[in-house]
C-alpha cells in the first residue's frame, strides 16, 4: 500500500508519490547518486579558461521552467557570446508562445551580467538583435552578448546565486511575511517593469483561490498534465541522465519505479490514487501560500519577457538573501484555451487589463530544498 505522503516536486500537473516523510525527502534529494545531476552548481566559481565560459557557469544556475534548460551558447572570436533556444525544450502546451521559455533567458542572462560585473566585465546584452519572433521563437539569436572590460559595478545579490531556490514545498503557515520583507523582494527589481505583491490576508486568500482554479486547470487537462508528465525524471539515474525536466530523484523513488508503483502512466490516469495525491498534495502547497508577488508589463513583447525575466531571479535572489521562500504558480498566467477565465480573472485582480502580468509566485517560509539539476555549461556551449 503506498504511503498517503506525497512530495510534489513541481508546479502544475506534477505530482508524484513517496512513501516517505518530509524530512525523508529531503534525504533522499540530497541523497547518493545525485552529485554529479548538481555538479554545476559546485563547478560555477572555477576557471573553465576563458571569462565567458566562467560567467556561464553561474548564468545557467538561473530559474526557468521546468527547469528546461533550454539555452545554447556560441562563442564568437574573443569577447562575444550569441544566445540560441533549443526549440526542442520548449512547452508547446503550457506555453504556447514561448514566454515563460523566453523569461528563462532573461532570468539567465541577469546572471550572466552579475557573473561578468564580479570580474569587472560589463556584459553589453542586445536582446533578439536579428528579430523578435512572434508568435513563437525560431532558431535566430535570443541575444549577443559582447564582454567590455569596464569597471562594471559589482551586484551584491551576486552572493546568493549559489544559494538560490524555487521553493515548491508547503510554506510555515505560523510565520508571517512581514511588510518589511516582501519590500526587499520588491526593491530588488530593475526598475523597467510593475513589481507588486501582498502579504494582506484577504487578498492573500483570494489570490489563493485564482492560483488554485488555475493549478486544478493545468491537471486536469489532458495536454497539459501529459506535458508535464513526459518531463519527469524518475529515480536518481533517470535525473543524472537527464538533469533537466523535474527532477523525481531519490534511492526510494528509483524503487517505486522499479517496481511499477510510480509510472508515467499511473500518474497520467484520471481518478488514480497517485492522481488524487497530486491534487491533495498542491491544495496543501497553494493554501499555504503567505503572501505573493508578481510581475507585470505594460505589452507582452519579448522585450518585455526578457525584462521580466531578470526581475524575477532579483526578487528571488533578495528573497533568498532575507531567508524568504519564493515559488512561481504559472498556471493563471498561461495562454492555452481551458485558461482563458482565470487569466483574464488574475489580470483584473493585479490591474494589469491592458498588459500582461509575467511572473506570479507565492511566499512564505520553510526549509529550503538542494540545488536542482543541471546539465554542465560544456554541454551547452556550440561550436560555429
Ligand atoms: C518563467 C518561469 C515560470 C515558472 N513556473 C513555475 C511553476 O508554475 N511552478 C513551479 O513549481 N515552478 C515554476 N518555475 C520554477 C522552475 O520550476 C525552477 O526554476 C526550475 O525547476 C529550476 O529550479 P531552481 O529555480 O530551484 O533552480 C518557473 C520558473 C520560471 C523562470
Amino acid at each position: 500500500m503506498i504511503s498517503r505522503r506525497a512530495i510534489l516536486k513541481t508546479g502544475g500537473a506534477s505530482a508524484i508519490l513517496l512513501g516517505a516523510s518530509a524530512g525523508g525527502a529531503a534525504l533522499y534529494a540530497h541523497g547518493p547518486g545525485m552529485a554529479k545531476a548538481r555538479a554545476p552548481w559546485a563547478a560555477a566559481g572555477t576557471s573553465f579558461g576563458d571569462p565567458r565560459i566562467d560567467a556561464l557557469a553561474y548564468a545557467i544556475l538561473a530559474p526557468n521552467p521546468h527547469n528546461r534548460q533550454p539555452w545554447m551558447f556560441e562563442l564568437v572570436g574573443d569577447d562575444r557570446i550569441d544566445v540560441y533556444v533549443d526549440l526542442n525544450k520548449r512547452l508547446p502546451e503550457t506555453d504556447p508562445f514561448d514566454r515563460q521559455i523566453t523569461i528563462g533567458f532573461g532570468c539567465m542572462l541577469e546572471l550572466l551580467s552579475m557573473a561578468a560585473a564580479e570580474k569587472g566585465t560589463r556584459a553589453e546584452v542586445i536582446p533578439f538583435p536579428d528579430s523578435q519572433p512572434q508568435p513563437r521563437l525560431t532558431r535566430g539569436r535570443v541575444a549577443q552578448v559582447t564582454f567590455v572590460p569596464d569597471d562594471a559595478n559589482r551586484d551584491p545579490l551576486f552572493e546568493t546565486i549559489l544559494a538560490r531556490r524555487s521553493t515548491k514545498d508547503p510554506f510555515d503557515m505560523t510565520k508571517r511575511v512581514s511588510a518589511d520583507a516582501l519590500n526587499q523582494v520588491l526593491a530588488a527589481g530593475t526598475g523597467q517593469l510593475s513589481l507588486g505583491g501582498t502579504t494582506d490576508p484577504d487578498r492573500v486568500r483570494e489570490l489563493i483561490d485564482l492560483a488554485w482554479l488555475g493549478w486544478m486547470i493545468e491537471y486536469e487537462t489532458d495536454q497539459t498534465r501529459k506535458e508535464s508528465i513526459d518531463l519527469m525524471r524518475i529515480g536518481n539515474r533517470a535525473v543524472v541522465e537527464n538533469p533537466d525536466g523535474i527532477d523525481m530523484g531519490g534511492v526510494e523513488m528509483g524503487l517505486y519505479k522499479l517496481t511499477g508503483i510510480v509510472s508515467p502512466q499511473g500518474l497520467n490516469e484520471k481518478g488514480s490514487q497517485a492522481y488524487n495525491i497530486g491534487i491533495d498534495m498542491y491544495r496543501d502547497i497553494i493554501h499555504s501560500s503567505m503572501g505573493f508577488a508578481w510581475i507585470t508589463a505594460s505589452e507582452n513583447s519579448r522585450l518585455s519577457q526578457i525584462d521580466a525575466g531578470r526581475d524575477w531571479v532579483r526578487m528571488n535572489l533578495a528573497a533568498q538573501r532575507a531567508g524568504l521562500g519564493i515559488h512561481p504558480l504559472s498556471q493563471v498566467l498561461q495562454e492555452f484555451p481551458e485558461m482563458a477565465e482565470p487569466y483574464r480573472a488574475i489580470h483584473t485582480k493585479l490591474g494589469a487589463e491592458d498588459g500582461v502580468v509575467h511572473m506570479f509566485g507565492r511566499l512564505g517560509y520553510t526549509r529550503f530544498p538542494a540545488a536542482s539539476p543541471r546539465w554542465p555549461v560544456e554541454s551547452k556551449l556550440i561550436s560555429s
